[in-house]
């Protein structure tokens, strides 16, 4: 197989090695995405000799404006050319040391550096070389094993995983991102290394779990993940959603299951990660809520409980605990509630309430709730879709006339003090509240003087103690 390669940084490197007599490729993501007519933004290019050198001279060469950086410890350089990022390092040799991914590193050829990637459809280069310009270089039959959507390594998988095991969740994301199949060796590899991933930084896996999660269709990671048991070691709570118990012949569905089928559906919906992360978590709380009452399972409260102890699982996990994490608290707190909303009737002060307590993220809730809906039963599928429809056309309704969406009392709590000559006390916020509620069951319009109004109503109906 040969390609046409007519960029100006390849044939530039191409007259460089030419004059030196040296053997140049390239390798790894961008050769593999060229096959899968992916598009990738990042380059690398191996060199049999210093990356370092070749980076400086191509940059010369290419246009003087050019910055090389060099990481000297790595013997790698980089620059950014036309929004594409080029990496230059020369072929190595590596062994490794039981308790780190980070190599030994020695000069080797071509051959030693295919030999030491981590999976056949990474391990592919295409040569510089005049002679043979943009041909592909296919050592391990890759191109067969993307024919065959086949996940595999190059090499004995169990050193392969053992020597860096990070390399076992870029195979299982990699089978994600392409939907591809992992070989039967390299899985069982997997099953057996899964504890090496004790090594690697949460960092690195959070890093890996996003790009599942991010993918067209997430469920194929996380079913991975579960059978090899790596779930079980870098997010127990997620795995531990699995399994069916059975008392008195009455079952509850497989949480785990269920979650993988919603993390799809929202994933068809929305490529927002936090967003597929709520989808993620939204049972969490499901195992340590679960109780049998009156011979039926039940997991009362299981949304707040899961909204809780997510920032105990992101902070474990070394995820950002900022605003996303709030944000996914704010869904899963509340994702029961179209609902709930959905199955009565339909009423007006139930739908204000929720469009001001989800505020800016009602849409991104819905998106959740309809996600949610994994039922086998078409019959009931098609009578919450069609209880939704009514929550969002309510919403709209209801949004276009009274303006609630990030909604704010009309009424401070020094405007109710200055009025009724008080000082800060419980009584402010009792107040405060009840005109909140009378907006909300739409007894009073949403505006300063109604609000005013209402509070000397209130004043002269209830014996506050002021
Ligand atoms: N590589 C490896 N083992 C790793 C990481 C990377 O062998 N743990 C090799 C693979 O040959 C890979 C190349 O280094 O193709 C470049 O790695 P990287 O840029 O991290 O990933 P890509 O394969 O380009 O893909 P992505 O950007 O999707 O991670």
């Amino acid at each position: 197989m040969k390609f046409n390669l007519a960029d100006k940084v390849f044939t530039t490197v191409s007259e460089i090695i030419d004059k030196e007599n040296k053997e140049a490729y390239i390798i790894g993501g961008w050769v593999r995405d060229l096959i899968l007519n992916r598009h990738s933004k990042d380059v690398d290019i191996v060199v049999v000799g210093s990356g370092i050198e070749l980076a400086n001279k191509l940059a010369k060469k290419l246009d003087t404006a050019i910055t090389v950086t060099v990481f000297k410890n790595f013997g790698t350089a980089m620059f950014k050319y036309q929004n594409i990022e080029y990496e230059f390092v020369g072929a190595r040799r590596e062994s490794y040391n039981r308790n780190s991914r980070n190599p030994i590193v020695e000069d080797g050829t071509l051959e030693d550096d295919l030999h030491r990637r981590d999976l056949t459809i990474n391990a592919l280069a295409i040569s510089l070389q005049k002679n043979n310009f943009g041909e592909l270089i296919d050592k391990f039959d890759a191109i067969k094993d993307i024919e065959n959507k086949i996940i595999k390594t190059p090499t004995n998988p169990d050193i392969t995983f053992s020597d860096d095991p990070l390399r076992m969740l870029r195979a299982i994301r990699f089978a994600t991102q392409l939907n591809f199949n992992i070989e039967e060796k390299t899985l069982q590899a997997i099953k057996d290394n899964v504890q090496r991933i004790s090594i690697i930084t949460k960092e690195r896996i959070n890093d890996e779990l996003n790009k599942i999660i991010i993918s067209k269709k997430p469920s194929i990671g996380f079913l991975k993940l579960a059978e090899t048991n790596l779930l079980e070691i870098i997010f127990p709570e997620l795995y531990n959603l699995k399994g069916v118990e059975i008392v008195n012949n009455v079952g509850h569905k497989d949480n785990f299951f269920h979650t993988v089928q919603v993390l799809d559906n929202i994933a068809e919906k929305t490529d927002k990660l936090w967003l597929r992360w709520a989808a993620l978590l939204h049972d969490i709380a499901k195992p340590i809520t679960k109780k049998f009452i009156n011979n039926a399972w039940t997991f009362h409260g299981h949304e707040m409980v899961g909204a809780k102890i997510i920032s105990n699982i992101f902070n474990k996990m070394k995820m950002p605990t900022n605003e996303n994490l709030k944000y996914i608290q704010k869904l899963v707190g509340l994702h029961l509630r179209p609902i709930i909303l959905s199955s009565e009737e339909v009423t007006d002060a139930a739908v204000r309430r929720l469009i001001v307590e989800a505020g800016e993220d009602l849409d991104d809730l819905m998106t959740l709730c309809e996600a949610d809906i994994t039922s086998k039963n078409d019959e009931k599928v098609q009578r919450y879709m069609t209880n939704f429809k009514l929550v969002r056309q309510k919403i709209k309704e209801l949004e276009e006339k009274d303006a609630l969406r990030n909604w704010k009392s009309p009424i401070s709590g020094e405007q109710i003090m200055a009025a009724l000559n008080l000082q800060p006390s419980k009584t402010i916020g009792i107040i405060k509240e009840m005109i909140k509620d009378a907006i909300l069951d739409g007894k009073i319009e949403n505006n300063y003087t109604a609000a005013e109004n209402y509070m000397y109503k209130l004043i002269q109906e209830n014996n506050f103690i002021i």
